[in-house]
């Protein structure tokens, strides 16, 4: 296909494509994939998108995967961007959605990098793959392995939600519980992968997760009609999906088909787990380790990222910024959000929509700003907040 090679995030080095990477050879930072992206755009057209399928895969020429077959595939993406009319009334704004991620095999956010990450596992012949979870990417990683026919070697801290530990299991998965957080468990990934023939798909530690992700952004530009929204809020751990989309913006103006207009990008954290908050207000490049990391939006307990110093790029470029909020808070606004517009979103959806109100009260949105939530999980999944 179009995918050229890859390209370190930080110092620039390229690397071949045609084999699997992890990390840059160099720096240690995260690997980006590059595509021509002329080529891409001459049959990948706004116009031939009217009849493509309905999955993320609709945007075939800027994915990485070489041959059809190697498409590992539960039928992710395309999901719902839902206008909340009753919420945005409640606010005073004019236009608030909800992007559904929900609606994805495995119920989350993470079935789109892993169906990318997965299938270039399958064109490279790997059979067996690693990662260290918060929970959802663990049960995406399940099941697409499952469904290519390689082994998951899971690595979960021991308090994370029970659907988390029970879809891995009955998706064939090697679960393994840690007493610790996902920085530990990505040690233990770290400590055992040479001796276990394991490839280590954690976050951003290998290109391909993002690639998939970065379809949030083709969507959104998409659903509104080629054009972006105002501003984006998103609940953000390891910030493959921010990452992913800040590229996807890119690529598109390259392709001619948005300006250089960006949404004012927003991270969400939780008040016992804001690595990202603390660094965006201190002006820092890199986010230091959040110490006694806690929160029950279990997605966002992630103290250390390896892409902080992209999403924080990012997010100074865009014009946006960082939120904490409390758990009370994000348990409280699942059930306003729920009743509102029937979804039973995840904590770390609440979250969003509990950061959006403390920027009304900043002032940092206007009533006539586009603002999209990410809902990237169902409440479904963390039954355990709500007993
Ligand atoms: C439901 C949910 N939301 C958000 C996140 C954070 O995602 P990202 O790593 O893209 O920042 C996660 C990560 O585990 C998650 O499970
Ligand atoms: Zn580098």
């Amino acid at each position: 296909m179009y995918l050229t090679h890859l390209s370190c995030s930080a110092c620039g080095l390229d690397h071949d494509a045609g084999k699997p990477q992890n990390v840059c050879t160099a720096c240690g930072k995260p690997l980006f994939a590059r595509y021509d992206l002329a080529a891409a755009a001459r049959t990948l057209t706004k116009e031939s998108l009217r009849t493509r399928g309905k999955s993320l895969w609709r945007y075939r020429e800027v994915l990485p995967v070489r041959e059809e077959a190697d498409i590992v595939t539960l039928g992710e993406g395309w999901t719902p961007l839902l206008p909340a009319p009753r919420l945005s009334a409640k606010l005073g704004l004019s236009d608030v959605r909800i992007k559904d991620e929900a609606q994805n095999p495995t119920a989350s956010f993470k079935a789109r990098g892993m169906t990318t990450a997965v299938s270039m596992a399958k064109q490279f012949g790997i059979k067996k793959l690693a990662v260290p979870s918060a929970g959802n990417a663990a049960g995406a990683l399940a099941a697409y392995a499952a469904r290519g026919g390689m082994e998951a070697h899971i690595f979960m801290p021991r308090d994370t939600p029970r659907a988390n530990v029970i879809e891995c299991e009955q998706t064939g998965a090697f679960v393994t519980l840690i007493d610790g957080l996902i920085t530990d468990c990505g040690a233990e990934v770290a400590r055992r992968k040479v001796a276990e023939g394991w490839f280590d798909v954690s976050t951003l530690k290998e290109p391909y997760r993002a690639e998939g992700k970065k379809t949030l952004g083709y969507e959104l530009a998409e659903q509104f009609n080629w054009t972006l929204p105002d501003v984006i809020l998103y609940p953000t751990g390891g910030g493959t999906g921010l990452i992913g989309m800040w590229k996807a913006f890119e690529e598109m103006q390259q392709m001619g088909w948005i300006d250089g207009r960006r949404p004012r990008m927003y991270t969400v954290q939780a008040d016992g787990c804001a690595p990202i908050v603390r660094a965006f207000e201190h002006g820092d490049k890199f986010a230091a380790e959040f110490p006694n990391a806690h929160t029950r939006a279990s997605g966002l307990r992630v103290p250390k990222a390896i892409g902080d110093f992209i999403m924080l790029d990012a997010l100074r470029k865009s014009g946006g910024g960082a939120i904490a909020v409390s758990d009370e808070a994000m348990i409280t606004a699942t059930k306003e959000i729920g009743a509102a517009e029937g979804v039973f979103v995840a904590p770390e959806g609440a979250a969003c929509y509990v950061a959006l109100k403390t920027l009304l009260a900043e002032g940092k949105v206007k009533r006539d700003d586009k603002v999209v939530l990410f809902n990237t999980s169902t409440g479904l999944k963390y039954l355990e907040c709500y007993s």
